[in-house]
């Protein structure tokens, strides 16, 4: 069973460089992190994490964006476009409407490719040119291989990516292709990508991005290190719940490692810690049912389908990472239907936000537990949006009005808005 607990007094071992080794979160063998290219444990199997000798506080982080925290990252600069500092907006109306005591959206659609998967990249690719590799590759939904693209291109290297057929957005597809990537698309869903994608990378074609790569996840904690920040200026607290989508739960166990980092360091009391609570949906749901059953793992589910393509995913890699997050926060997970999370894309453009449909699981989700009672009135809740709206201008459109034909005359216009045709 997967051992999260960070040590108090982190002594580098051996395999460190300059402080920063890979450690097993199943059978605790620590790796050398550049020597070699490993995505899980040689020992094991097991899923790696990043480990350091030492541990990140508030005082330290200076500058924007997320190399703000590169105290708490293996480098102190990387291939940056640049990503992070992203708006936490108030929503007044929906926050009345759920009844919560505040509610905050951190949009990570303001991020350079316009999802939270450039703040894995810009640390991803600054570990691939350490590592001397020449050709990225990922299976995505989308969002992955747009950040690849972009960040590998910024980086000169070759980028390949394996997307499943017809069910990536447009905008996604548009930028992986104007970025440069190589785009295959595979007949089948994005865990059988990611099952190609992985023989791949241990066949040494290619260097292995995906959110199993741990160093990505070392660039989404800055997520939850900037919700924390920005938080506590504005409210003077830290929020009780973070709200947010899940796919393959490597963003859930990105910010429960943030946390871990700050309460091991002693910034962060225990009781302080935001509650994970993640959002499926109900056609991809294996997190919310093992949550449900107390499984230790995901059972995988082999047909997923949901308007959320981002977050189509049944066999979440990072399950062993983020279960315990989710539990050892006091969070929950929960599913929502297609026509919940179309309704929640709706509420948030009304505020002005505007997100892709796996972005607005997190109110669908967090409205639905708020009307179970699960989550409380006196709550203070940051729900993550993932994506920007143009990544998916179909569901966009579909989701909003219709355009109506006029003829070419002010006249014909007034008519038109009148109703006098
Ligand atoms: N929201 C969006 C917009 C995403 O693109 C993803 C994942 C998630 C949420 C879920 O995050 O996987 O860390 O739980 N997209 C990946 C991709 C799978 O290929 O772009 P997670």
């Amino acid at each position: 069973m997967a051992d999260l607990e960070l040590p108090e007094t982190p002594d580098a071992p051996e395999v460190a460089d300059d402080g920063v080794w890979l450690h097993c979160i199943e059978c605790g063998h620590e790796h050398p992190p550049f020597d070699d290219i490993i995505y899980t444990c040689s020992n094991c199997g097991g899923l790696l994490e990043v480990r350091y000798d030492r541990y990140p506080t508030f005082e330290e982080f200076d500058g924007r964006g997320v190399w703000r925290y590169n105290v708490a990252l293996p480098f102190e600069a990387g291939v940056t476009l640049p990503e992070g500092d992203t708006p936490l907006h108030r929503v007044p109306r929906l926050r009345e409407e759920i009844g919560v005591r505040n509610l905050r959206v951190k949009h990570e659609g303001m991020n350079p490719t316009g999802s939270f998967k450039d703040r894995g990249m810009t640390v991803g690719v600054r570990v691939a040119q350490e590592l001397g590799v020449d050709r990225l590759a990922c299976a995505s939904t989308g969002n992955t291989s747009a950040a690849l693209a972009a960040y590998g291109a910024r980086a000169g290297l070759q980028t390949l990516v394996l997307l499943p057929a017809g069910k990536v957005a447009a905008g996604k597809i548009a930028q992986a292709s104007l970025h440069g990537a190589r785009i295959l698309e595979v007949d089948g869903n994005f865990d059988a990508c990611l099952d190609i994608v992985q023989d791949l990378a241990d066949r040494g074609e290619a260097y292995l991005l995906n959110s199993l790569n741990p160093f990505r996840l070392e660039g989404q904690k800055t997520i939850g290190l900037e919700i924390l920040e920005a938080f506590r200026v504005d409210h003077g607290r830290f929020p009780d719940r973070i709200v947010l989508p899940v796919g393959n739960a490597g963003n859930t166990a990105a910010l429960y490692k943030s946390f871990r980092e700050l309460v091991a360091g002693g910034d962060l009391d225990e009781d302080d810690v935001p509650k994970l609570t993640g959002v499926q949906a109900e056609g991809a749901a294996p997190m919310v049912e093992a949550i449900e059953e107390g499984l230790e793992d995901t059972r995988r589910w082999e047909n997923v389908e949901t308007i959320a393509t981002a977050i189509r995913i049944g066999n979440p890699v990072n399950a062993p990472k983020a279960l315990p997050g989710i539990r050892e926060t006091g969070g929950t997970a929960v599913a929502v239907s297609d026509s919940e999370i179309t309704a929640a894309q709706r509420d948030l453009a009304e505020e002005g936000v505007g997100v892709e449909p796996a972005s607005a699981a997190s109110i669908a989700g967090l409205r639905k537990l708020r009307e179970e009672g699960t989550v409380g009135a006196d709550e203070d809740v940051v729900c993550l949006t993932t994506g920007h709206l143009l990544k998916d201008p179909d569901a966009a459109a579909a989701a909003g009005s219709d355009p109506e034909s006029v003829a070419n005359s002010t006249e014909a216009v007034l008519r038109h808005l009148t109703g006098d045709e």
